[in-house]
């Protein structure tokens, strides 16, 4: 199952929502802390978020200190997820695929995305698009599964790490296709579409983390997430 249809299975939905209300996933122990550290002050910018999923980002960004951002825009794919997506009056969502959405060049300040593009397979072409609807000097924010985490595993260790492309995994019961990219083609597409690196980080929970959450231990082991900041070229 593609992430394009993921979220839209009842099934798949309710173990996604049960794991994310509980708080005690990584979404909320590591990616948001992270993510938050990332961005750069958004006050009065033209923001997208890609794979939005229920708006918790978005409106986070549209709520930031000392005025939060002009506009967002949540893209998702699941009509389920965007009709639990949290209303503000300076958010709106649309239902999209990534493999195709599009937007008017340079009309974004800031595109921002939490754990959805490991779904996308054509990640180059999003990225010449991403380059596109951004302003000069304009942010690239985002998160995706880690890389060692994404390629196989044999018998528990880490195996053809260079070999890209689909996976399918098991969650919640549903076969679930990513796409493994390793670190060298993620952060060489950027650059090959005018980014600079601002920052790239592969958090893993504190001990104390740990301590309060038992079942994070496995993520001290093998960074389970990637985040990368990119800036665009000023002209
Ligand atoms: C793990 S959830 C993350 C949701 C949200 N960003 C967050 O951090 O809470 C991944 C989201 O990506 C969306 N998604 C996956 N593939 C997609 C695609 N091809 N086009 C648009 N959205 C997609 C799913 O519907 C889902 O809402």
């Amino acid at each position: 199952m593609r992430g394009v249809d993921l979220y839209d299975d009842p099934a798949f939905l309710t173990g996604y929502r049960e794991l994310r209300r509980e708080k005690r996933g990584l979404n909320d122990e590591l990616e948001i802390p992270a993510m938050a550290g990332l961005l750069p002050a958004v006050d009065g910018l033209r923001v997208i978020d890609l794979g939005c999923g229920e708006g918790g980002l978005a409106v986070r960004l549209a709520e930031a200190e000392a005025g939060g951002a002009a506009e967002v825009l949540g893209v998702d794919a699941s009509a389920a997820m965007l009709a639990r997506a949290v209303a503000h009056p300076r958010v709106r969502y649309q239902r999209a695929d990534l493999a195709d959405f599009e937007l008017p060049a340079a009309s974004v300040d800031l595109v921002v995305s939490s754990l959805a593009l490991h779904y996308v397979e054509d990640f180059e072409e999003l990225v010449g698009r991403v380059a596109a609807w951004l302003v000069p000097s304009g942010w690239f924010v985002f998160s995706v599964e880690h890389p060692v985490v994404t390629a196989p595993l044999v018998e528990g260790t880490l195996d053809d790490y260079a070999d890209e492309g689909p996976r399918q995994r098991t969650w919640f019961g549903r076969p679930v296709v990513k796409y493994h990219r390793t670190l060298a083609t993620t952060l060489a597409t950027l650059q090959r579409h005018g980014f600079s690196l601002q920052a790239v980080q592969e958090p893993l929970p504190t001990e104390a983390q740990v301590a309060a959450h038992p079942h994070l231990a496995i993520h001290r082991r093998r960074p389970p997430l990637l985040l990368v900041s990119a800036r665009l070229a000023a002209n």
